[in-house]
């Protein structure tokens, strides 16, 4: 619910269990008044603290007032140059070269619905959204500034968005514009973001906010596998259960940069939005720019509140149908089990092998198109290999759908190889600063998807695969970072508008394949996770989730990831042991249990698998698609941190309490080990449950006491515990 206080100009955003207000004050700046747990609401700016600070100057307009300084009062949306010596939100650019942003306050409007964003992912849905527009001006500079606030009550969502407007005569270089700026009027919060790597990524990382500013980022063209643009901030003593969070997300795929400020009067900030690093974008006048989307949301009783409102909302009111919620298939994928080297028969044989075990299609990945027989050739020139796959995909889907089951496959739009006839024809068409020698990433070049002519032909390279065969769907992987970055289609004054041309670009043809192919199923992939977030969850309902297919490694990966992401997003396979990228041996039930944490497939040679196997692999299909709602839709609840417990384990709840999968995957073997009880989540107190169709466990006993483990012998052993409430009759 938004009240509009137009008399006093309070604004307050009340979600089911949040209020987050602003006001605009006597010199039209916007305050940011409060934002945390539920309250009745009123004007809160009686919260606010002012006190004279050497050093801190005051706004012409404030005269003698020496207590009035942005540089010490929260602000909703952060200036630049003119007196706030903190994060800045954005920066203008005029013809005079001065970089300053002073905005004030100048209207409101409040609509039904949620606002949508031209050319960029957003949350959408109906009139369950309401949506707040201020208008802000800098009267200088003559840039208009609408602040977008989007809410979901019930889910305690925040969306926000930016968009400005050069309303002057002169160009305005925009040097900078965060999607949020968060100012909290305490110090005692702890900043979580999610780093790592290749095969290693969204590992927690917290620590208390110190003085100066912490940020991550990315300035790799992608929001990258290093850095998330998904970061908390929350009490010291907060975790899973207790204790107020904050969890800010960037629906955006390319750089980024999140930011917290400690100042020395423990006023901190939050800036998130497009890393300012390599940005500039060339306002002409009535030009406007629109910053990608970032959400909030406030939870008072722990992180798992948190993630399971982010849950909820990223599937039914982020991804789109017809997959929101919706069953996706059980998948198997050539990857691991070929890499380059394979043929028509030897893919069949493969799909054969697989057939009868619940897999419903068949992912034929890299090294089917052009020159490909290695990652040194071929990317650009989307044509079937004849001599690999004789008669095209027209002779081979048929194969793979008298097995019974639908066929995908891998593509990599945005890469070009210098070995390929697409680079020999168009060299201009890669990114790089011509007479400079570029980096090679993977032995490839990126495609220039800041230009619509490169967008045009790829697509249309693309649409002839899909046309030529059923192809129900297609990974679109991204296999590295963006360097020498440079566009020959734009002036060099336009430079910096590059990478994020780049990111619309990539958008454009997700969102016209959408259009075309309405049914196909994308599953993005850079590197594995690479390009995580929200931004490409929009279009492409599931991402592979890393390149590491070790349960072990992926436990703790997917652990950073559910923070945010919930596990219908979660591109995730069982892969063959010892593990490929890791030489680890775990069990097929363990690999298993690790995979359907995601949307659950295969990765490996289901042929040569023994009877014993196969039929466990039978079982887990079935087991995964008789469970599939509470798995993939049900509330998430992690009961354990695998990179401190001796265990991962974590729960999927029914929301009304009746069912519940509690999944757990013990560490390395341990003789003498301790007695443990799980304590679970989400079930009714009240009621009672069997526990994989025995026993009767009161709800209380098991959320209070917990549930006894068994003694593990050997390596990584896993647990599978479906529970079901007993009917009361
Ligand atoms: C990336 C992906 C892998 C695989 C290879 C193919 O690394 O993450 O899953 O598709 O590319 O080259």
């Amino acid at each position: 619910m938004i009240i509009l206080d137009q008399e006093n100009r309070v604004f307050t955003l009340h979600t089911q269990n949040t209020t987050y207000q602003m006001k605009a004050d006597r010199h039209s700046i916007l305050l940011h008044t409060y934002y945390g747990p539920r309250l009745r609401g009123g004007d809160l700016s009686c919260l606010i603290q002012y006190a004279d600070r050497g050093f801190s100057p005051n706004p012409n307009e404030a005269g003698d007032e020496r207590d009035y300084s942005l540089d010490t009062l929260p602000q909703e949306y952060s200036s630049c140059g003119v007196g706030d010596f903190r994060l800045p939100s954005v920066e203008f650019e005029p013809e005079d070269g001065s970089r300053l942003a002073d905005l004030r306050y100048e209207g409101c409007e409040l609509r039904r619905g949620k606002y949508g964003l031209e050319g960029l992912p957003a949350f959408w849905g109906g009139d369950e959204w309401e949506t707040l527009v201020i208008r802000m001006r800098d009267a200088a500079a003559k840039m208009l500034v609408e602040l977008y606030y989007g809410v979901l009550e019930e889910r305690d969502l925040i969306t926000r968005a930016v968009r400005v407007v050069n309303q002057g005569t002169g160009t305005v270089r925009l040097r900078r514009c965060a999607s949020l700026c968060l100012d909290f009027q305490r110090g005692d919060l702890d900043l979580i973001t999610f780093d790592g790597c290749h095969t290693m990524e969204r590992c927690p990382s917290r620590a208390p906010l110190r003085p100066g500013i912490q940020c991550v980022n990315s300035v790799r063209g992608a929001s990258s596998h290093h850095h998330n643009p998904f970061v908390i901030l929350c009490e010291h003593g907060a975790n899973e259960d207790y204790g107020l969070c904050y969890g800010a997300m960037l629906v955006y795929s390319g750089n980024f940069q999140a930011a917290a400020e400690r100042t020395w009067l423990e006023n901190n900030r939050l800036v998130l939005g497009i890393d300012p690093c390599n940005f500039c974008f060339t306002l002409a006048p009535g030009e406007a720019f629109t910053a990608p989307e970032a959400a909030l949301v406030c939870s008072p009783a722990g992180l798992g509140r948190m993630s399971r409102q982010f849950h909820r909302s990223l599937r039914e009111n982020l991804i789109r149908d017809p997959f929101q919620g919706k069953r996706r298939p059980v998948l198997m994928n050539n990857w691991e089990a070929t890499y380059f080297d394979f043929t028509a028969d030897r893919l069949v044989e493969i799909a054969g092998g697989a057939a009868g075990l619940g897999i419903d299609l068949f992912v034929m990945d890299d090294g089917w198109f052009g020159s490909r027989d290695t990652d040194l050739s071929g990317l650009g020139d989307w044509e079937v290999n004849q001599e690999k796959l004789p008669g095209g995909l027209e002779a081979l889907v048929p194969r793979i759908r008298a097995l019974g089951m639908d066929f995908g496959l891998w593509l990599e739009p945005e890469m070009v190889s210098e070995n390929s006839r697409l680079y020999r024809e168009h060299p201009d068409w890669a990114l790089g600063v011509p007479g400079r020698p570029r980096a090679r990433g993977r032995s490839q070049l990126v495609l220039d998807f800041s230009r619509r002519e490169v967008r045009d032909y790829i697509y249309k390279a693309i649409r002839n695969i899909l046309d030529s065969a059923g192809i129900t769907y297609i990974k679109w992987d991204m296999n590295r970072s963006l360097s020498d970055v440079w566009s020959a289609a734009l002036p060099a004054d336009r430079q910096g508008e590059v990478c994020h041309r780049y990111v619309l670009g990539v958008y454009d043809l997700l969102e016209r394949l959408r259009r075309d192919y309405p049914r196909l199923l994308i599953e993005s992939c850079s590197g594995g996770g690479g390009r995580f977030d929200a931004g490409m969850l929009y279009y492409t309902p599931q991402i592979w989730c890393s390149d590491n297919t070790d349960a072990v490694d992926r436990l703790r990966i997917q652990y950073g990831t559910s923070f945010c992401y919930p596990v219908s997003a979660v591109g995730a396979h069982v892969s063959v042991s010892p593990n490929e990228q890791n030489g680890r041996v775990t069990s097929l039930e363990t690999r298993g249990t690790a995979a359907m944490s995601g949307t659950f497939g295969f990765e490996m040679d289901l042929g040569r698998c023994t009877p014993e196997e196969r039929a466990v692999i039978r079982r887990q299909t079935a087991f995964f698609k008789e469970h599939y709602d509470l798995i993939q839709n049900g509330d998430y609840y992690r009961l354990s941190d695998p990179f401190a417990d001796p265990y991962a384990a974590w729960e999927q709840a029914a929301p009304d309490g009746r069912e519940a999968l509690v999944s757990l995957v013990a560490g390395p073997a341990q003789a003498a080990a301790p007695f443990r009880r799980l304590r679970l989540r989400g079930l009714d107190p009240a009621l009672r449950y069997t526990v994989n169709g025995q026993g009767d466990y009161p709800g209380d006993v098991l959320m209070e006491a917990g549930y006894p483990l068994p003694m593990f012998q050997g390596d990584y052993q896993s647990l599978q515990l479906y529970l079901s409430a007993v009917s009361e009759d």
